[in-house]
Protein backbone atom coordinates (compact mmCIF):
# COMPACT_ATOMS: atom_id res chain seq x y z
CA UNK A 1 0.00 0.00 0.00
CA UNK A 2 1.65 3.44 -1.02
CA UNK A 3 1.67 5.51 2.04
CA UNK A 4 0.91 9.50 1.19
CA UNK A 5 2.30 12.29 3.75
CA UNK A 6 0.44 15.37 3.20
CA UNK A 7 1.26 18.52 4.84
CA UNK A 8 -1.54 21.06 4.63
CA UNK A 9 -2.22 24.55 5.22
CA UNK A 10 -5.27 26.66 6.71
CA UNK A 11 -5.47 30.46 6.86
CA UNK A 12 -9.20 31.34 5.79
CA UNK A 13 -9.82 33.08 8.95
CA UNK A 14 -7.74 33.73 12.13
CA UNK A 15 -6.16 30.11 12.65
CA UNK A 16 -2.31 29.86 11.06
CA UNK A 17 -2.50 26.02 11.37
CA UNK A 18 -0.45 23.65 9.45
CA UNK A 19 -0.65 19.84 9.91
CA UNK A 20 1.16 16.90 8.69
CA UNK A 21 -1.12 13.91 7.75
CA UNK A 22 -0.16 10.72 7.29
CA UNK A 23 -2.99 9.18 3.87
CA UNK A 24 -6.01 10.70 5.03
CA UNK A 25 -6.77 9.89 8.54
CA UNK A 26 -3.58 9.93 10.63
CA UNK A 27 -2.48 13.04 12.24
CA UNK A 28 1.12 13.62 12.68
CA UNK A 29 0.98 16.92 13.91
CA UNK A 30 -1.30 19.49 13.70
CA UNK A 31 0.00 22.93 14.74
CA UNK A 32 -2.77 25.45 15.46
CA UNK A 33 -1.71 29.33 16.19
CA UNK A 34 -4.94 31.55 17.31
CA UNK A 35 -5.19 34.95 16.76
CA UNK A 36 -8.71 35.29 19.15
CA UNK A 37 -6.72 37.33 21.67
CA UNK A 38 -5.89 40.04 18.98
CA UNK A 39 -9.41 40.29 17.29
CA UNK A 40 -11.52 40.03 20.52
CA UNK A 41 -11.17 44.00 21.68
CA UNK A 42 -12.68 44.23 18.40
CA UNK A 43 -15.23 41.91 19.20
CA UNK A 44 -14.56 40.13 15.92
CA UNK A 45 -11.92 39.17 12.65
CA UNK A 46 -10.21 42.37 11.39
CA UNK A 47 -8.77 41.19 7.93
CA UNK A 48 -6.02 42.93 7.78
CA UNK A 49 -5.44 42.34 10.73
CA UNK A 50 -5.99 38.48 10.38
CA UNK A 51 -3.19 38.69 6.53
CA UNK A 52 -0.80 40.31 8.38
CA UNK A 53 -0.62 38.13 11.60
CA UNK A 54 -0.60 34.77 8.98
CA UNK A 55 2.22 36.41 7.38
CA UNK A 56 4.29 36.77 10.69
CA UNK A 57 3.88 33.38 11.79
CA UNK A 58 2.98 31.21 9.07
CA UNK A 59 7.04 30.28 8.39
CA UNK A 60 7.21 29.36 11.77
CA UNK A 61 4.40 26.94 12.15
CA UNK A 62 5.03 24.80 8.65
CA UNK A 63 8.43 24.19 10.36
CA UNK A 64 6.90 23.47 14.02
CA UNK A 65 4.05 20.70 12.02
CA UNK A 66 7.20 19.48 10.23
CA UNK A 67 9.28 18.87 13.68
CA UNK A 68 6.86 17.49 15.42
CA UNK A 69 5.86 15.25 12.74
CA UNK A 70 9.59 13.98 12.51
CA UNK A 71 9.77 14.47 9.06
CA UNK A 72 11.42 16.97 6.22
CA UNK A 73 10.28 18.31 3.26
CA UNK A 74 11.76 15.28 1.13
CA UNK A 75 9.29 13.39 2.77
CA UNK A 76 6.17 15.37 1.67
CA UNK A 77 4.20 13.57 -1.39
CA UNK A 78 1.64 16.20 -1.56
CA UNK A 79 0.24 20.00 -0.37
CA UNK A 80 -2.97 20.46 0.59
CA UNK A 81 -4.14 24.32 1.56
CA UNK A 82 -7.16 25.95 1.70
CA UNK A 83 -8.34 28.25 -1.30
CA UNK A 84 -11.98 29.26 0.12
CA UNK A 85 -14.17 29.86 1.19
CA UNK A 86 -12.74 32.56 3.75
CA UNK A 87 -10.90 36.13 4.04
CA UNK A 88 -9.41 37.02 0.88
CA UNK A 89 -6.00 38.05 2.20
CA UNK A 90 -5.81 35.51 4.92
CA UNK A 91 -6.48 32.69 2.37
CA UNK A 92 -3.86 34.14 -0.39
CA UNK A 93 -1.31 33.66 2.78
CA UNK A 94 -1.63 29.85 2.94
CA UNK A 95 -2.01 29.70 -0.89
CA UNK A 96 1.27 31.66 -1.53
CA UNK A 97 2.95 29.45 1.00
CA UNK A 98 1.59 26.21 -0.27
CA UNK A 99 2.40 26.89 -4.30
CA UNK A 100 6.18 28.20 -3.00
CA UNK A 101 6.57 24.55 -1.89
CA UNK A 102 4.58 22.63 -4.04
CA UNK A 103 6.49 24.03 -7.02
CA UNK A 104 9.79 23.84 -4.69
CA UNK A 105 9.16 20.84 -3.78
CA UNK A 106 7.89 19.26 -7.28
CA UNK A 107 5.22 17.98 -5.84
CA UNK A 108 1.27 17.92 -6.55
CA UNK A 109 -0.99 20.37 -4.67
CA UNK A 110 -4.53 20.48 -4.17
CA UNK A 111 -6.70 23.61 -3.35
CA UNK A 112 -9.23 22.42 -0.56
CA UNK A 113 -12.53 23.91 -0.06
CA UNK A 114 -12.57 24.47 3.66
CA UNK A 115 -16.25 23.31 3.91
CA UNK A 116 -15.20 20.11 2.47
CA UNK A 117 -12.38 19.95 4.91
CA UNK A 118 -14.49 20.12 8.09
CA UNK A 119 -16.78 17.30 7.03
CA UNK A 120 -12.87 15.32 6.39
CA UNK A 121 -12.28 15.84 10.14
CA UNK A 122 -14.62 13.51 10.83
CA UNK A 123 -12.67 10.64 9.00
CA UNK A 124 -9.52 11.43 11.50
CA UNK A 125 -11.61 11.06 14.49
CA UNK A 126 -13.28 7.48 13.02
CA UNK A 127 -11.21 6.05 11.26
CA UNK A 128 -13.36 3.26 10.31
CA UNK A 129 -16.37 6.19 8.66
CA UNK A 130 -17.08 5.76 5.08
CA UNK A 131 -19.89 7.50 2.65
CA UNK A 132 -22.50 7.54 2.19
CA UNK A 133 -24.04 9.58 5.62
CA UNK A 134 -25.62 12.83 5.84
CA UNK A 135 -24.43 16.02 6.75
CA UNK A 136 -24.88 18.44 9.23
CA UNK A 137 -21.76 21.80 8.82
CA UNK A 138 -22.38 24.33 10.98
CA UNK A 139 -19.83 27.38 11.44
CA UNK A 140 -19.28 30.68 12.07
CA UNK A 141 -19.34 31.12 8.32
CA UNK A 142 -21.61 28.53 7.05
CA UNK A 143 -24.50 25.99 7.32
CA UNK A 144 -25.44 23.07 5.18
CA UNK A 145 -27.15 20.36 5.18
CA UNK A 146 -26.04 17.63 2.65
CA UNK A 147 -26.44 13.95 1.82
CA UNK A 148 -22.15 12.50 1.32
CA UNK A 149 -22.72 9.83 -1.52
CA UNK A 150 -18.87 9.29 -1.60
CA UNK A 151 -15.47 10.66 -0.77
CA UNK A 152 -15.77 13.96 -3.03
CA UNK A 153 -19.38 13.67 -3.82
CA UNK A 154 -21.93 15.72 -1.58
CA UNK A 155 -25.64 16.83 -2.70
CA UNK A 156 -25.77 19.96 -1.59
CA UNK A 157 -29.82 19.53 -0.08
CA UNK A 158 -30.32 22.83 2.62
CA UNK A 159 -28.10 25.95 3.19
CA UNK A 160 -28.97 29.29 5.25
CA UNK A 161 -30.61 32.14 4.12
CA UNK A 162 -29.15 34.75 6.37
CA UNK A 163 -26.51 34.06 9.17
CA UNK A 164 -24.91 30.98 9.89
CA UNK A 165 -25.51 29.41 12.85
CA UNK A 166 -22.05 30.20 14.70
CA UNK A 167 -22.70 33.46 13.60
CA UNK A 168 -26.07 33.81 15.42
CA UNK A 169 -24.84 31.99 18.53
CA UNK A 170 -21.77 35.01 18.23
CA UNK A 171 -23.88 37.96 17.53
CA UNK A 172 -26.48 36.44 20.72
CA UNK A 173 -23.34 36.26 22.72
CA UNK A 174 -22.15 39.45 22.23
CA UNK A 175 -25.58 41.79 22.84
CA UNK A 176 -25.17 39.71 26.43
CA UNK A 177 -22.22 41.00 26.88
CA UNK A 178 -19.72 37.27 26.31
CA UNK A 179 -16.68 37.58 25.01
CA UNK A 180 -15.68 36.48 21.02
CA UNK A 181 -16.41 33.95 19.80
CA UNK A 182 -19.22 33.78 21.88
CA UNK A 183 -20.60 29.93 20.94
CA UNK A 184 -18.39 28.22 23.58
CA UNK A 185 -19.64 30.85 26.24
CA UNK A 186 -23.48 30.30 25.29
CA UNK A 187 -22.80 26.25 24.99
CA UNK A 188 -21.62 26.65 29.22
CA UNK A 189 -24.34 29.07 30.49
CA UNK A 190 -27.13 27.22 28.82
CA UNK A 191 -26.43 24.10 30.61
CA UNK A 192 -26.92 26.12 33.55
CA UNK A 193 -30.14 27.67 32.45
CA UNK A 194 -34.14 26.82 31.76
CA UNK A 195 -34.30 26.28 28.17
CA UNK A 196 -38.12 26.70 28.62
CA UNK A 197 -37.88 29.79 30.44
CA UNK A 198 -38.25 32.42 27.05
CA UNK A 199 -40.12 31.07 23.91
CA UNK A 200 -38.34 32.03 21.07
CA UNK A 201 -39.01 31.29 18.18
CA UNK A 202 -38.09 28.04 15.32
CA UNK A 203 -37.97 28.92 11.78
CA UNK A 204 -38.55 26.14 10.45
CA UNK A 205 -39.07 27.99 6.98
CA UNK A 206 -42.15 26.02 4.76
CA UNK A 207 -42.39 21.97 5.74
CA UNK A 208 -40.21 20.75 2.39
CA UNK A 209 -37.65 23.06 3.07
CA UNK A 210 -34.57 21.97 4.06
CA UNK A 211 -32.78 25.61 4.12
CA UNK A 212 -31.69 27.65 7.74
CA UNK A 213 -32.88 31.04 8.83
CA UNK A 214 -30.91 32.30 12.02
CA UNK A 215 -31.40 36.16 11.41
CA UNK A 216 -34.88 36.56 12.67
CA UNK A 217 -34.46 34.32 16.28
CA UNK A 218 -31.22 36.53 16.78
CA UNK A 219 -33.73 39.23 16.28
CA UNK A 220 -35.99 38.03 18.44
CA UNK A 221 -33.20 37.81 21.13
CA UNK A 222 -31.72 41.13 20.61
CA UNK A 223 -35.12 42.46 20.84
CA UNK A 224 -36.18 40.73 24.22
CA UNK A 225 -33.06 41.86 25.80
CA UNK A 226 -33.54 45.15 25.13
CA UNK A 227 -37.80 45.13 26.50
CA UNK A 228 -36.71 43.45 29.15
CA UNK A 229 -34.30 45.97 30.35
CA UNK A 230 -36.52 48.59 29.27
CA UNK A 231 -38.91 47.62 32.01
CA UNK A 232 -36.19 47.27 34.23
CA UNK A 233 -36.64 43.86 34.88
CA UNK A 234 -33.31 41.43 35.60
CA UNK A 235 -32.41 39.52 32.47
CA UNK A 236 -30.93 35.90 33.40
CA UNK A 237 -28.37 35.32 31.15
CA UNK A 238 -27.83 31.96 31.80
CA UNK A 239 -32.01 31.13 30.75
CA UNK A 240 -31.71 33.95 27.37
CA UNK A 241 -28.53 31.47 26.48
CA UNK A 242 -30.60 28.16 26.87
CA UNK A 243 -33.81 29.22 25.21
CA UNK A 244 -32.01 30.49 22.10
CA UNK A 245 -29.83 27.55 21.82
CA UNK A 246 -32.13 25.01 22.63
CA UNK A 247 -34.33 27.36 19.29
CA UNK A 248 -31.38 26.80 17.32
CA UNK A 249 -31.05 23.29 18.14
CA UNK A 250 -34.22 22.09 17.98
CA UNK A 251 -34.29 23.51 14.08
CA UNK A 252 -30.70 21.97 13.09
CA UNK A 253 -31.82 18.36 14.85
CA UNK A 254 -35.10 17.71 13.05
CA UNK A 255 -33.86 19.20 9.67
CA UNK A 256 -31.43 16.37 9.95
CA UNK A 257 -32.89 13.85 10.88
CA UNK A 258 -35.81 14.41 8.52
CA UNK A 259 -33.12 14.20 5.70
CA UNK A 260 -31.48 10.96 7.10
CA UNK A 261 -34.61 9.20 6.84
CA UNK A 262 -35.72 10.38 3.31
CA UNK A 263 -32.44 8.85 2.40
CA UNK A 264 -32.64 5.84 4.51
CA UNK A 265 -29.09 7.02 6.51
CA UNK A 266 -27.75 5.15 8.91
CA UNK A 267 -25.33 7.64 9.63
CA UNK A 268 -25.13 11.58 10.56
CA UNK A 269 -22.05 13.41 10.73
CA UNK A 270 -21.68 16.63 12.42
CA UNK A 271 -19.25 18.93 11.45
CA UNK A 272 -17.18 22.72 11.92
CA UNK A 273 -17.39 24.86 14.89
CA UNK A 274 -20.46 24.28 16.12
CA UNK A 275 -20.58 20.79 16.48
CA UNK A 276 -18.49 21.05 18.95
CA UNK A 277 -21.65 22.52 21.29
CA UNK A 278 -22.68 19.85 24.05
CA UNK A 279 -26.15 20.62 23.80
CA UNK A 280 -26.00 19.90 20.11
CA UNK A 281 -23.86 16.55 19.96
CA UNK A 282 -26.47 14.88 23.53
CA UNK A 283 -29.44 16.17 21.15
CA UNK A 284 -28.66 13.98 18.35
CA UNK A 285 -27.53 11.41 20.30
CA UNK A 286 -30.43 10.81 21.95
CA UNK A 287 -32.51 10.99 19.21
CA UNK A 288 -30.11 8.99 17.07
CA UNK A 289 -30.80 6.23 19.60
CA UNK A 290 -34.92 6.49 19.23
CA UNK A 291 -34.29 6.46 15.34
CA UNK A 292 -31.62 3.55 15.49
CA UNK A 293 -28.99 6.24 13.65
CA UNK A 294 -24.97 6.61 14.58
CA UNK A 295 -23.61 10.10 15.11
CA UNK A 296 -20.58 10.68 14.00
CA UNK A 297 -18.09 13.84 15.38
CA UNK A 298 -15.05 15.15 15.13
CA UNK A 299 -13.11 16.14 19.19
CA UNK A 300 -13.52 19.72 19.75
CA UNK A 301 -10.12 20.58 18.47
CA UNK A 302 -11.04 18.80 14.63
CA UNK A 303 -14.30 21.11 14.65
CA UNK A 304 -13.03 23.91 14.79
CA UNK A 305 -10.38 25.43 12.25
CA UNK A 306 -7.30 23.65 11.75
CA UNK A 307 -5.03 22.30 9.12
CA UNK A 308 -5.25 18.55 9.70
CA UNK A 309 -8.83 18.43 8.45
CA UNK A 310 -7.82 20.57 5.41
CA UNK A 311 -4.77 17.71 4.72
CA UNK A 312 -7.25 14.84 4.95
CA UNK A 313 -9.35 16.07 2.46
CA UNK A 314 -6.58 17.21 0.10
CA UNK A 315 -5.84 13.69 0.20
CA UNK A 316 -9.35 12.22 -0.98
CA UNK A 317 -9.60 14.65 -3.08
CA UNK A 318 -6.25 13.42 -4.67
CA UNK A 319 -7.16 9.81 -3.93
CA UNK A 320 -10.10 10.52 -6.16
CA UNK A 321 -8.20 12.41 -9.42
CA UNK A 322 -8.61 15.52 -8.28
CA UNK A 323 -5.40 17.94 -8.38
CA UNK A 324 -4.77 21.71 -8.72
CA UNK A 325 -2.47 23.42 -11.08
CA UNK A 326 -0.07 25.62 -9.94
CA UNK A 327 -1.93 29.12 -11.08
CA UNK A 328 -5.23 28.30 -9.03
CA UNK A 329 -6.74 30.91 -7.56
CA UNK A 330 -8.24 32.07 -4.42
CA UNK A 331 -11.91 31.72 -4.04
CA UNK A 332 -12.96 33.99 -1.03
CA UNK A 333 -17.08 33.10 -1.76
CA UNK A 334 -16.59 29.12 -2.59
CA UNK A 335 -19.75 27.34 -1.83
CA UNK A 336 -19.87 23.53 -1.74
CA UNK A 337 -21.98 22.88 -5.26
O1 LIG B 1 -15.48 26.19 12.00
P1 LIG B 1 -15.08 27.40 12.73
O2 LIG B 1 -13.85 27.33 13.60
O3 LIG B 1 -14.84 28.61 11.77
C1 LIG B 1 -15.55 28.80 10.60
O4 LIG B 1 -15.23 28.13 9.57
O5 LIG B 1 -16.49 29.65 10.64
O6 LIG B 1 -16.33 27.84 13.61
C2 LIG B 1 -16.30 28.89 14.50
C3 LIG B 1 -17.70 29.08 15.04
C4 LIG B 1 -17.86 30.35 15.87
O7 LIG B 1 -19.04 31.00 15.45
C5 LIG B 1 -18.01 29.81 17.28
O8 LIG B 1 -18.75 30.62 18.13
C6 LIG B 1 -18.70 28.48 17.04
O9 LIG B 1 -18.08 27.98 15.87
N1 LIG B 1 -18.54 27.55 18.16
C7 LIG B 1 -19.55 27.13 18.93
C8 LIG B 1 -18.98 26.29 19.92
N2 LIG B 1 -17.63 26.22 19.71
C9 LIG B 1 -17.37 27.01 18.61
N3 LIG B 1 -20.87 27.38 18.87
C10 LIG B 1 -21.65 26.80 19.79
N4 LIG B 1 -21.18 26.00 20.78
C11 LIG B 1 -19.86 25.71 20.89
N5 LIG B 1 -19.42 24.92 21.85
ZN1 LIG C 1 -14.26 26.66 9.46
Amino acid sequence: MIILLTLAIETSCDETSCAVIKDGREVLSNIISSQIEIHRRFGGVVPEIASRKHIESINNIIQEALDQAEVGFSDLDLIGVTRGPGLVGALLVGISAAKALAYGLDIPIVGVNHIEGHICATYIQHKDLEPPFTCLVVSGGHSYLLQANGYNDYELVGRTRDDAAGEAFDKVARSLGLPYPGGPFIDKLAAEGNKDAIEFPRIFLDNNSYDFSFSGLKTSVLNYIHNTSQKGEEIVIADVAASFQQAVLDVLVEKTFRLAKERNSSKIVLAGGVASNKGLRNMMKERGLEENIQIYYPNSILCTDNAAMIGSAAYFNYMGGIESKLDFKVMPNLGLE
